[in-house]
C-alpha cells in the first residue's frame, strides 16, 4: 500500500483523483494488477469518442410507462455515437438561502422548459404565502412544504441542454437537517454549482464554521464532485449592486478554504458572478452597463465547458441503487458509476445475490438500448420482488460482483467531532457510502498517520482528536456492499455522521 498515494487522496486532493475514470497515461501500478484490467485500459484506449455519447436517447414517443415494445438488441457500440450529446450531471449545493433553487428555476425558464403563463401562476401562489421574492424558487420546489417554508427538502431534479450538453439538475437542500439528501444529490452528480450569497451578511453566514459553504463543499470533494463553479449569487441586491469589492473579498476568502478542501483551484474551479432572480449572467452575459468588471463567461458558457474525465465503460457493472418502485415490474433508479447495462443482461442485485434480467432502461423518460457511466437510470428487472430491494443495494455483474462485508478496514480524516469529544474503539456514527446509510461501529484503530511525513506512526494508537488522519477497523450490523476505494472510489469513499453532523470523510483501504 502507497501510504503517501492513500494519504493524498484522503486528504480528498484532486491531482489524485480521476474520480473512478481510466486515464491510461495516469494509470497507476497498483490500478491494473489484474490483468482484466489492463485489457479494459486497452479496450478503452481503442475508442476514442467520448463513452458518454455511447447512450442512444429514443426518439420522443416515449411516456413514463412505455410499453415493453421489442427493442433490436445491439449490434456495435460505433452505430450509436452519431449526433448525441454529452451528459453531465450538475449539482446546485450552498448554504440555506443561497439562490439554488431560484438560480435552478431560472435556467429552466431561461432554457424554455417554463412558460410565462407558469411562472405567472407561481408569482402569485408565492404571493399568496408571503413568499414574493421565492415564485422562481418554485420551479424547482415542487411540493407544498418546501413552497410554505421556502427551503428545499427534497433534491429537486431537471434537465436542460445546451447546444453541446444534455444537463440533469440536482438541487440540494441547503438546510442543516437536511444534509442526507444533500449527500444523496451530491454523490449523483460530477458537477457542482456551489451556491454563494453575495448579500450583506449572507455570505459570512453560510462561511461561519457550523454553516453549510463548508461543510458542502467538504462533502461534495469526498463525493466525488471532481469540479465546482462557483457563483457568486444575488449580485443585484442593494447591499451589493454589483460590487467589484465585495465580489473579490467572497473569491479571496474561499479560495484558501477550497484548496484545504482539496481542491485544484487553477484546474477544477471557476468563480462567476450571477444573478439568479433576475437572471443575470446565466444564458448571457451580463451587459457592460450592469456590471463593468466582468469579462468572463456567462453560467452556461462555462457549464459547457466543463470537462470531466472520461469514465471506462467496458468495467465490471455497478449502480448503487437510490430508490425502487413497482411498475409492470420492480423498477430500480440510480446512477451507473462503472461499466454498462444494455437490455437483456443478467445482473445480481447485492448484497443479497438475487439473479435477475433487464427488462428495459431508461434516462429520464426515454427507453434506451444501452447506457454507460455517469448516466442516472430507471431500469426495469425481472427476477426480483420490489420488497427484496433497499436503497443501497448495488446492481452488479455477475462475472465480478460488488465485495459484501461487516467489517472494513478504511483510512479516515476526522474533521470536528461534537463538542471535542475523542474518537476511540466504540464510537457510533452513520455511515454515508454511495447510497448506503447505516449505523457503524468503529472496532479497533489500527494505525494513527503522521500528516507532516504522511507516514504510520510507530505507537500504538487509542484514541484521536480533530483533525487526526487514521486507519481503523468499522463495523455494520446489516451487510452492505463498498468498494477498495483505489479500485472504485465512488464506492469506496464515504462520510461519517453524528447528530445531524459531519463528523469525518473516509475511504476503504480493505475489504
Ligand atoms: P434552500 O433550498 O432552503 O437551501 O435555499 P435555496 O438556496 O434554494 O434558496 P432559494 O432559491 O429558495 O432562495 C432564497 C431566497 O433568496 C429567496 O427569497 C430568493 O428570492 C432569494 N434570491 C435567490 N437568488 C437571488 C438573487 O439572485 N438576487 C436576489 N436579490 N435574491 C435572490
Ligand atoms: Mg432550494
Amino acid at each position: 500500500m502507497d501510504i503517501e498515494e492513500d494519504i493524498r487522496s484522503l486528504q480528498l486532493d484532486s491531482a489524485e483523483d480521476n474520480n473512478g475514470v481510466v486515464i491510461p497515461d495516469d494509470v497507476k501500478p497498483e490500478e491494473v494488477d489484474k490483468s482484466e484490467k489492463i485489457e479494459e485500459i486497452e479496450k478503452s484506449n481503442e475508442m476514442d469518442e467520448d463513452p458518454k455519447q455511447e447512450v442512444q436517447a429514443q426518439p420522443s414517443q416515449a411516456e413514463p410507462t412505455v410499453r415493453n415494445r421489442e427493442i433490436p438488441p445491439v449490434q456495435d457500440q460505433q452505430d450509436e455515437l452519431d449526433n448525441q450529446k454529452r451528459h453531465l450531471n450538475v449539482v446546485f449545493i450552498g448554504h440555506v438561502d443561497a439562490g439554488k433553487s431560484t438560480t435552478g428555476g431560472q435556467i429552466l425558464f431561461l432554457s424554455g422548459q417554463v412558460d410565462e403563463r407558469t411562472i405567472q401562476k407561481y408569482e402569485k401562489e408565492a404571493k399568496d404565502k408571503s413568499r414574493e421574492s421565492w415564485y422562481m424558487a418554485y420551479i424547482m420546489d415542487t411540493n407544498e412544504e418546501e413552497r410554505v417554508k421556502g427551503k428545499t427538502v427534497e433534491v429537486g431534479r431537471a434537465h436542460f441542454e445546451t447546444e453541446s450538453t444534455r444537463f440533469t439538475i440536482l438541487d440540494a437542500p441547503g438546510h442543516k437537517s437536511y444534509v442526507p439528501n444533500m449527500i444523496s444529490g451530491a454523490s449523483q452528480a460530477d458537477v457542482g454549482v456551489l451556491v454563494i450569497s453575495a448579500r450583506k451578511g449572507e455570505f459570512e453566514t453560510g462561511y461561519e464554521r457550523g454553516g453549510q459553504t463548508r461543510e458542502h463543499v467538504q462533502l461534495a470533494k469526498t463525493l466525488g464532485v471532481t469540479k465546482l463553479l462557483v457563483v457568486v449569487n444575488k449580485m443585484d441586491d442593494p447591499t451589493v449592486n454589483w460590487a467589484k469589492e465585495r465580489y473579490d473579498e467572497i473569491e479571496s476568502k474561499m479560495i484558501p478554504f477550497l484548496r484545504q478542501s482539496g481542491y485544484n483551484v487553477k484546474k477544477d474551479v471557476m468563480f462567476l458572478p450571477i444573478s439568479g432572480l433576475i437572471g443575470t449572467n446565466l444564458q448571457t452575459r451580463v451587459d457592460k452597463s450592469i456590471c463593468s468588471w466582468w469579462d468572463g463567461p456567462c453560467l452556461f458558457e462555462a457549464l459547457d465547458a466543463v470537462e470531466v474525465p472520461l469514465r471506462d465503460p467496458n468495467g465490471p457493472f455497478r449502480m448503487p441503487i437510490l430508490d425502487k418502485f413497482k411498475d409492470m415490474g420492480t423498477v430500480v433508479m440510480g446512477k451507473v458509476e462503472f461499466g454498462s447495462v444494455r437490455e437483456g443482461d443478467s445482473l445480481l442485485v447485492m448484497p443479497n445475490k438475487d439473479q435477475v434480467k433487464v427488462v428495459a432502461v431508461f434516462i429520464d423518460e426515454n427507453r434506451v438500448r444501452r447506457a454507460g457511466p455517469g448516466e442516472n437510470l430507471r431500469i426495469r428487472l425481472s427476477g426480483v420482488e420490489e420488497e427484496d430491494i433497499l436503497s443501497g443495494f448495488v446492481l452488479s455483474s455477475v462475472a465480478n460482483p460488488v465485495p459484501t462485508v461487516i467489517e472494513f478496514v478504511a483510512q479516515l480524516q476526522i474533521l470536528e467531532l461534537l463538542d471535542n469529544a475523542i474518537f476511540t474503539a466504540g464510537y457510533k456514527a452513520v455511515l454515508h457510502i454511495h447510497s448506503v446509510v447505516e449505523e457503524c461501529e468503529i472496532v479497533e484503530l489500527l494505525q494513527q498517520i503522521d500528516p507532516k511525513t504522511k507516514k504510520p506512526m510507530k505507537k500504538k494508537v487509542l484514541f484521536v482528536k480533530n483533525g487526526a488522519v487514521v486507519v481503523c477497523r468499522v463495523q455494520v450490523t446489516n451487510t452492505i456492499c463498498v468498494e477498495k476505494f483505489s479500485d472504485f472510489p465512488q464506492l469506496g469513499r464515504f462520510t461519517l455522521r453524528s447528530e445531524g453532523k459531519t463528523v469525518a470523510v473516509g475511504k476503504v483501504t480493505g475489504v
